[in-house]
């Protein structure tokens, strides 16, 4: 039989064990799943629950369209994303990609999930190219408009 009193050790006893393994994946004061910041208005470009498991399959998707056949659509353009999920920082400016905060971030961090696609994106509105190709407009970076070493990354990136 269960004795009473055993529930609460338990319990902290899993808790110690979570927080553990997060602080070994991630930031150590992750304390439970991540909360992505709210987006603007009151939709995504596809049903929330969707989105949340399938996002990465319309980038590609969209992303193999406009790359290898220059079809446009708006509905998973990248920049769309970073607009409407921007996330200010404490100077009141949307933060970029560095910042933990950053909507891509919260549950990439939390999945070990580690994406370069903000080495040539900008991963905030209004971003320019100062950088050198990291984080500038993928028209204005150098070396990204290199269509031979573009595909290449692409062919190795799969999906
Ligand atoms: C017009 C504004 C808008 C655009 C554009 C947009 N989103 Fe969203 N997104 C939202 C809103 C609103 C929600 C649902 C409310 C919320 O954030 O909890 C949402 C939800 C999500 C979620 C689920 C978040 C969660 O809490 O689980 C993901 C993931 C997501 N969007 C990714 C994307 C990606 C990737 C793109 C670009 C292809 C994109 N969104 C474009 C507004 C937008
Ligand atoms: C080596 C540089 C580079 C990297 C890394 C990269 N891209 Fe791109 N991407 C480009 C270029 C260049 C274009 C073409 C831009 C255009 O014509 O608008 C493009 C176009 C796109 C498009 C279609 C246009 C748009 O803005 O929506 C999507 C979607 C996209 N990339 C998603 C991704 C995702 C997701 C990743 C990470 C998994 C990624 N890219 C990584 C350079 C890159
Ligand atoms: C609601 C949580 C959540 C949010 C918010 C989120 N992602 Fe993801 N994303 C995931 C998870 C989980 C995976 C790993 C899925 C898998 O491995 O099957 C993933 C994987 C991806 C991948 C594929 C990476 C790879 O190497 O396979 C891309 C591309 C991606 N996300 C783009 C984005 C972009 C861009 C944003 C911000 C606009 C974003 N995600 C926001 C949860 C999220």
């Amino acid at each position: 039989m269960w004795m009473k009193g055993s529930w609460p050790r338990l319990v902290v006893a899993l808790a110690l064990i979570a927080s553990v393994m997060a602080g070994t994946l991630a930031a150590p004061a992750l304390a439970g799943p991540p909360t992505p910041a709210k987006g603007q208005g009151d939709k995504c470009v596809a049903p929330t629950d969707w989105m949340r498991r399938n996002h990465m399959k319309g980038l590609m998707h969209h992303r193999q369209r406009t790359v290898h056949e220059g079809i446009r659509t708006p509905q998973f353009d990248l920049n769309r994303c970073i607009d409407c999920h921007q996330v200010k920082g404490d100077d009141g400016k949307p933060v970029t990609v560095s910042d933990s905060r950053h909507f891509c971030r919260t549950c990439h961090d939390y999945a070990a999930v580690k994406l370069d696609c903000f080495e040539c994106h900008a991963s905030r509105p209004g971003e320019t190219t100062t950088t050198g190709g990291l984080e500038g407009s993928p028209h204005g970076a150098p070396g990204a408009g290199d269509v031979a070493s573009l595909n290449r990354y692409l062919e190795g990136a799969g999906r």
